[in-house]
């Protein structure tokens, strides 16, 4: 199967509908710095995500500069080690794989790597690349999301809601996201770093920035199921 590649579109968004349509996560970024109030606006507007009972269960942590790079190091220094004694507080992935999952997996897996010319079985390349995660992806902002342990695991829908919001607010902004759960394997350092709270779960990392406008990696269009085939009409 090939895979289907798009210039970056590095425009503001002006409609939902272009930002969704513009959204892709992208895996090489610009250091163009972004302010605070920016930060701040997106973050904002992404407050209104609906949440059951209102409940608003997204803690946020926005990390910049030398805290993003400690973040970084430490991070690295576990995942080239192996990272075997880190583990994700939640399950992130099935028991084992099992279709259409395992070939959506790996379509998007070997694309990325066709892309960015790593072979099948290039280990150390793809661990070099699982690692620029950690480095979000070069990004001059990172932001890392939890919430309390003894919430409901359908808080999780309320959370997704919120990223969602602030990935398509970012395009609005003419900036680019890229949601990652790599980080919750590392959550006994990223607590370390960020002061947080043993009650508090880390669920999902993000990166935010100028996506890089040359970067192979940024052009790969990830393909979806058609409506006909996804949707169960029923009724009509
Ligand atoms: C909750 C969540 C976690 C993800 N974690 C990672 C990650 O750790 N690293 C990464 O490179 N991409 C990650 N992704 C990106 C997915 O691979 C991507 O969304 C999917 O392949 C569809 O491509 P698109 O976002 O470009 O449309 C994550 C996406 C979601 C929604």
């Amino acid at each position: 199967m090939t895979v289907i590649t798009k210039k970056v579109p590095t425009h503001a968004s002006k409609t939902v509908k272009d930002a969704i349509g513009t959204r892709r996560s992208m895996r090489a970024f610009l250091p163009t710095p972004i302010s605070k109030e920016v930060i701040i606006e997106i973050l904002d507007v992404a407050q209104r995500a609906p949440s059951g009972t209102n409940s608003q269960p997204w803690f946020t942590y926005v990390l910049a500069g030398e805290a993003k790079e400690a973040l970084t190091v430490d991070i690295l220094k576990a995942f080239d080690d192996g990272g075997s004694r880190y583990k994700s507080e939640i399950p992130i992935y099935p028991k084992a794989f099992f279709e259409p999952y395992l070939g959506r997996r790996r379509k998007v897996g070997w694309d990325l790597y066709g892309l960015l010319g790593i072979e099948k079985g290039d280990k150390a390349k793809m661990h070099l690349q699982h690692g620029r995660n950690f480095k979000f992806f070069d990004a001059p902002i990172g932001l890392m999301f939890s919430m309390h342990r003894n919430m409901p695991h359908s808080n999780i829908l309320d959370i997704g809601m919120y990223l969602q919001n602030i990935m398509l607010m970012a395009r609005a902004k003419g900036l680019h996201t890229c949601p990652q759960v790599a980080f919750t394997q590392y959550h006994e350092i990223i607590r370390k770093h960020l002061s947080m709270g043993e009650e508090e779960i880390v669920l999902c990392g993000m990166t935010l920035g100028y996506a890089a406008p040359d970067a192979i990696e940024n052009t790969m269009v990830t393909v979806r199921d058609s409506v006909e085939d996804e949707v169960k009409f029923i009724g009509f």
